[in-house]
């Protein structure tokens, strides 16, 4: 059968106390709704509907690049209120998927099952089982087969016992939801136009209610303030941990691990605690991240050590290289093979030689070092006029005394010395010395 899904996100999310709407909250650096539309989308269905109250353009970047169908619900009048919005986009033979924008870890292998279930009899519900299943509808059962879901608010004291609870999942044929839905009433404790009654409608007419039980409840759990949130993101950096620990990886603690993208690590490395991995990041084998270091889209090669506190973006790293402690590594720095950045060092946009050291203070931009140069401490490349930014290039085994300062467009030649606390505003040529600073004057005191 076709398949539409439908991800509900109109809710208010009140108890978040935040001006972003719920499912734009991040989870693992990615906003719980684009979790869910991935999710979604790896089911390959004809079409993704999502239902929104307010935000419409956060959420459009939030889908980017998937093809979304909007539609509004202005006023949020319940989750069968929600679906009847949509249902008009949806053509009678299609089943439909209905999802939650603020359940970021539902797997698309569960709501494969969810669909083919319903396949089978027109509707199945993805419930799961809670030791506390206060505030959830229940799964209300009559030897053995589903015949309704009761809210929290409306159940009975016996209800309440059940602990069996509805995810808010289910899959449901076009057919079925366009004979119920319209028929729903609000008569009920919240006053709400409840999607969970079309479970007792076709109970009531023999259709066979499927269920898909979950084991893990932390996979369908819904967010509805911050605690909730930060449960669910410790849940999925220790799922995480754990993948890695099993392949290999040295975590010195699993529980202060971050990664809020994708990690892809050879054999025998270690993580120190505290690193923050963002975006795509590749290491390769023998290396070692220090604590609290936070690496963003970073290619690291093999033998790399990653010492304290250093931060790396958008850079690729050669094969030994040490960095930090301390270091700030920006975009476009590519580091040869044995190369050396040390504290407070900066570079972007640095293209350094193998063997290049720059071990101390220093800023590196819009530069070129060749093989086996030395950078003295304190020594920065002035890049930037106040309008336009430079280049520098500097020659393989060049030394650049400390605290020097090179005014860019400056290149300075192969094994070139340059004395320390120069200002070089022009060019030096291969095997020189350079001095470009004051004399020293000795005066006498009377
Ligand atoms: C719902 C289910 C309950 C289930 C629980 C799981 C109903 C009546 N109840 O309850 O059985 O145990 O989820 O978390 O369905 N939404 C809209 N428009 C609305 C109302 C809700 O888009 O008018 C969206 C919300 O953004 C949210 C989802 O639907 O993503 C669920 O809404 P929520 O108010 O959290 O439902 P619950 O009362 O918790
Ligand atoms: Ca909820």
């Amino acid at each position: 059968m076709t398949l539409s899904i439908v991800i509900l996100a109109a809710g208010q999310g009140k108890r978040m106390h935040s001006d972003v709407p719920k499912p734009l909250h991040a989870l693992a650096g990615k906003p719980m709704f684009t979790r869910v539309l991935e999710t979604a989308q790896q089911l390959d269905p004809e079409q993704i509907l999502v239902v929104y109250s307010k935000g419409l353009k956060a959420f459009q970047n939030a889908a980017s690049p998937h093809t979304i169908t909007w539609v509004e619900q202005p006023e949020q009048l319940g989750t069968g209120h929600a679906v009847l919005q949509a249902l008009d986009h949806i053509p009678e033979t299609h089943q439909v998927l209905v999802l939650y924008a603020d359940v970021p870890l539902v797997k698309a292998t569960a709501l494969t099952r969810l669909v083919s279930q319903a396949s089978r009899s027109g509707l199945a519900v993805l419930s799961t089982h809670l030791d506390d299943p206060f505030g959830f509808g229940r799964i209300v059962r009559d030897e053995g087969k589903v015949v309704g879901i009761v809210e929290e608010k409306d159940a009975n004291d016996s209800q309440r016992l059940i602990t069996e609870i509805n995810t808010g999942m289910m899959a449901v044929s076009a057919q079925l939801l366009k004979a119920y839905l319209p028929q729903l009433s609000n008569e009920n404790a919240q006053q709400e136009y409840y999607l969970t009654d079309v479970i007792s409608m076709a109970a009531s007419e023999n259709i066979l209610v499927q269920s898909c039980v979950e084991p893990e409840p932390t996979c369908v759990q819904g967010v509805n303030d911050k605690q909730q949130l930060a449960k669910l993101e410790r849940f999925y950096q220790c799922a995480y941990a754990q993948k890695l620990l099993d392949s290999g990886v040295t975590l010195f603690d699993p529980q202060r691990f971050d990664c809020r993208g994708s990690l892809e690590v050879g054999r025998d490395v270690t993580i120190d605690v505290g690193v923050v991995f963002e975006g795509e990041v590749v290491i390769g084998d023998g290396c070692h991240i220090g604590a609290y270091a936070v690496i963003k889209n970073v290619v690291i090669a093999n033998g790399v050590k990653v010492k304290p506190y250093s931060h790396i973006e958008g850079a690729e790293i050669g094969d030994n290289v040490e960095i930090g402690p301390f270091a700030r590594v920006r975009e476009g720095t590519q580091l040869a093979p044995n190369c050396k950045l040390g504290n407070f060092v900066e570079t972007k946009k640095a293209h350094l030689g193998a063997g290049t050291k720059v071990s101390h203070l220093s800023y590196i931009g819009d530069a070129t070092l060749g093989d086996r140069v030395n950078i003295g401490a304190g020594t920065i490349t002035c890049n930037y006029d106040g309008v336009h930014k430079h280049a520098t290039a500097i020659g393989s085994g060049a030394f650049v005394g400390s605290n020097t300062a090179l005014i860019a467009p400056v290149s300075i030649g192969a094994h070139a010395t340059i004395a320390a606390g120069s200002v070089i505003t022009e060019s030096v040529p291969d095997n020189v010395l350079a001095i470009a600073r004051g004399r020293q004057v000795l005066v006498e005191s009377d």
